[in-house]
């Protein structure tokens, strides 16, 4: 068993409480442990909050695949993203056959950059993948009017903004096709998870069948606690569909959400409040009545090693984080050895993460500016 020290600060962790182990056991008692009623229920309950059709799968990365497949995306089709993501976005691009494009970033937002993936399109772009980085979705009003300008889909990466609301709608509740993950670190988990949030019944009757192996409509009989024997396959499927136990956990963690919601906001106002004075680090910007942040990113200033910076603060037992390094700088992701993105490549070697999870206390923000000015 790993052992770590208690005065650890986490970067990031699972903030669990004795309800979400309870749910487990319940579905362990009832030895029944895969796709059944409780994600059923789940993807009611999330239905009922985003006020349109959702489908519940094993992971973040699997509901991005999926949802791209649903749109038609295959071999010879080129995808815009921002190359400042995780490379699971990259990943669900390639896995449906097609190219990820990568774009560069606004700086102000570290969201993708429209008029820069405007530059990167062609006749074989088919969609647009927006990345709520860090959980804010920067400028995606101009996105959607881009995206339809050119007659572009749009698969929004929601991974790090469950919660989040744009113009007071939350995220997954307007526009094309939302995926949301639910790894164990996100704003709500479900042990793994993820979902597809969208209006478009015909993306979501594929997804509902491609998530179980491309059984037709496999869905409706397990939630009737059956399953299909008699069937058709007509397009490929994957085993993508999520268990009962993830959902009893995302279930208990939904009902929390507003509390896990508020702290997150609240500790990254903190941070803010205190980091202010400090001239050389810059915090990207929010505003948290709106955004739930999953990440709390900052710029280090040029003359600071970044790189010296956190192992000075690991030696106080603070960890930090790089999200991300740069997809077109990855051997498999790299349209060419000088494709150049100005702006990625400038902020990219000045970011880094603060420890952000609803278990941070104001002491320990305390404590990570404190070693901060000192530094
Ligand atoms: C931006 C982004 N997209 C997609 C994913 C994929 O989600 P998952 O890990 O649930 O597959 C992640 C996960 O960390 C992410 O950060």
């Amino acid at each position: 068993m790993l052992s770590e020290s208690p005065s650890l600060i986490r970067l990031s962790k699972s903030c669990l409480t004795d309800a979400e182990k309870q749910a487990v056991m319940a579905v362990l008692d009832r030895e029944f442990l895969g796709m059944g009623q409780e994600v059923n229920l789940f993807e009611q309950e999330l239905t009922s909050l985003f006020k349109r059709p959702v489908a519940c799968v094993v992971n973040g990365t699997a509901a991005l695949h999926l949802a791209l497949q649903a749109c038609g995306i295959s071999r010879g089709d080129e995808v815009l993203v921002q190359s400042l993501t995780y490379v699971a976005s990259f990943q669900s691009i390639t896995a449906t056959g097609a190219t990820p494009i990568p774009c560069d970033i606004d700086p102000e937002t570290l969201t993708l950059d429209w008029r820069d993936a405007e530059k990167r399109i062609t006749s074989r772009t088919k969609a647009v993948m927006p990345v709520h980085y860090s959980g804010g979705v920067g400028k995606l009003d101009e996105i959607y009017d881009f995206a339809s300008h050119y007659g572009l889909r749009v698969i929004e990466d929601a991974a790090h903004a469950f919660g989040t609301r744009y113009h007071g709608q939350l995220v997954g509740s307007f526009g094309d096709v939302t995926c949301f993950s639910f790894d164990g670190i996100k704003n709500l988990t479900s042990g793994e998870g993820g979902c597809i949030v969208s209006n478009d019944e015909e993306v979501m009757a594929r997804v509902r069948d491609a998530r179980l192996l491309g059984v037709e409509k496999d869905t409706e009989k397990r939630f009737q606690g059956q399953r299909s024997w008699d069937f058709n396959v007509t397009a490929q499927g994957w085993r993508y569909h999520m268990s009962d136990i993830m959902a009893a956990i995302g279930r208990v963690q939904l009902l929390r959400f507003p509390e896990l919601a508020e702290k997150r906001q609240n500790l990254a106002r903190y941070y803010d409040k205190k980091l202010t004075s400090l001239s050389l680090v810059t915090p990207l910007v929010h505003n948290y009545e709106e955004v739930v942040p999953h990440i709390y990113p900052i710029c280090v200033a040029n003359e600071i090693s970044r790189d010296s910076l956190r192992q000075n603060l690991l030696n106080f037992g603070i960890q930090t984080g790089l999200h991300y390094q740069p997809n077109h700088h990855l051997s498999l992701f790299s349209p060419s050895s000088n494709y150049e993105l100005p702006v990625t490549d400038q902020v990219y070697p000045t970011l880094m993460t603060l420890p952000l999870h609803p278990d941070v206390s104001t002491e320990q923000i305390d404590l990570i500016s404190k070693k901060l000015s000192s530094y």
